[in-house]
């Protein structure tokens, strides 16, 4: 009889699902910290949504068990469902409905009565934005638009799991800090959330702790800062007041940090990899020493930042390591527009009110 520690959400054990000749989840094991963000990372058809949806008891295991509050999937499903909700890359509003009409009879279904449920849909719709589009179908709405009332569905009533499944994909800027707000707020509540992202940005924001996934299993797993000092510290972008002074700008910096450097389309700015050191200290040091000694070669600098490594350097270094060099290039795209979503306090309130 095995024993689950308390305070996990969720424990899976050698987790597998095949199909057909594919094993899409290939002996996944998660110990995901009750009341924390916790991200699954990784490209097209790493098995993220396979998991999820086992997870979530849409669809079982072929081998392995997954428990969500020290409940077996395979077999106390309904007691699992009563603590999850689940929202992603599958339907969970019907298109042909309304907004308010999509949020009422799910509310309805909840066992909320007529009344409470329009209250509360109209309050939901309301604090996600929705209000201008709410007696439109959903199959009329933007992809942002179509996340937020996925979201706002799942959290009809406020559960101890929520699944999020890759829910910013697409979205813009703007949309996309909605979402980790929201995220934020439902966690500040004290929901666990489970969180497919193919972004390490994402994951860097919203997670404390972060599987990388690829073909099926787990091949990394830590926090942010241990995944990305694992992989080098990330790179130097320098942007330079006279673009004459570039080639010579590239010169310095590829003998202090000893790394390639790369001319950007920006005639002014070059990008120059910081070895890694295991630490963010170390990093930091190394790009102060860089525009030292740019300043000491008489070159201004108009202005620098360092970033981190994309989930393209991560991803690749990791499964360089594992020795598979089949893995499928992920498109990382950074998330680099901070676009200002206002924090809504609302959807805290809104949260703790539906906390059952
Ligand atoms: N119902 C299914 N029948 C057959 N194969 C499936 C099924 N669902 C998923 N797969 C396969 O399992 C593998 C994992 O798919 P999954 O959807 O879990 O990946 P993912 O990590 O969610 O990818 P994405 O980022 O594209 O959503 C893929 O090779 C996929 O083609
Ligand atoms: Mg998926």
């Amino acid at each position: 009889m095995t024993t689950h520690p308390p305070g996990l959400a969720i424990e899976t054990q050698g987790l597998v699902k095949v199909f057909g000749a594919n094993r899409a989840v290939d002996g996944i094991d998660l110990r995901v910290p009750a009341g924390t963000v916790y991200g699954v990372l990784g490209p097209n058809g790493a098995g993220k949504t396979t998991t999820v949806k086992m997870l979530a008891t849409l669809l079982r295991p072929d081998d392995g068990d997954a428990y969500v509050f020290g409940k077996s999937v395979r077999r106390e499903p309904d007691a699992v469902r009563s603590r999850v909700s689940l929202t992603g890359q599958y339907a969970s509003v019907d298109e042909d409905l309304t907004g308010t009409e999509n949020l009422v009879l799910l509310g309805r279904l909840l066992g909320h009565p007529k009344r409470v449920a329009r209250a509360r849909a109209a309050e939901l719709l309301d604090v996600f934005g929705l209000t201008p589009a709410a007696d439109r179908q959903v199959k009329t709405y933007s992809g942002g638009m179509r996340r937020r009332i996925d979201i706002a569905a799942s959290i009809l009533n406020t559960p101890d799991l929520l699944f999020l499944d890759e829910p910013t994909t697409g979205l813009d800027p703007r949309s996309r800090n909605q979402v980790w707000d929201i995220v934020r707020a439902v966690v500040a509540q004290g929901t666990t959330v489970l969180l497919t992202t193919q972004y390490l940005e994402e994951a860097d924001r919203l997670a404390s702790r972060i599987a990388v996934i690829d073909h099926g299993r787990v091949i990394a797993e830590g926090t942010p800062g241990e995944l990305k000092s694992s992989v080098g510290a990330g790179a130097i972008q320098v942007r330079l007041h006279d673009a004459d002074r570039r080639p010579e700008a590239a010169g310095v910096l590829r003998r202090v940090l000893g790394s390639d450097v790369r001319l950007e389309s920006d005639p002014v700015a070059l990008t120059a990899a910081i070895p890694g050191h295991g630490t963010d200290l170390g990093a930091a040091e190394d790009a102060a020493r860089a525009l030292a000694e740019l300043a000491r070669a008489g070159i201004v600098v108009a202005d620098f930042s360092l970033g981190q490594p994309s989930l393209d350097e991560v991803f690749l270094a990791l499964t360089e390591a594992s020795g598979d060099v089949g893995g499928a290039p992920v498109g990382g795209a950074g998330i680099a527009d901070e676009a200002a979503a206002d924090d809504d306090p609302r959807i805290g309130d809104l949260v703790k009110e539906n906390r059952a």
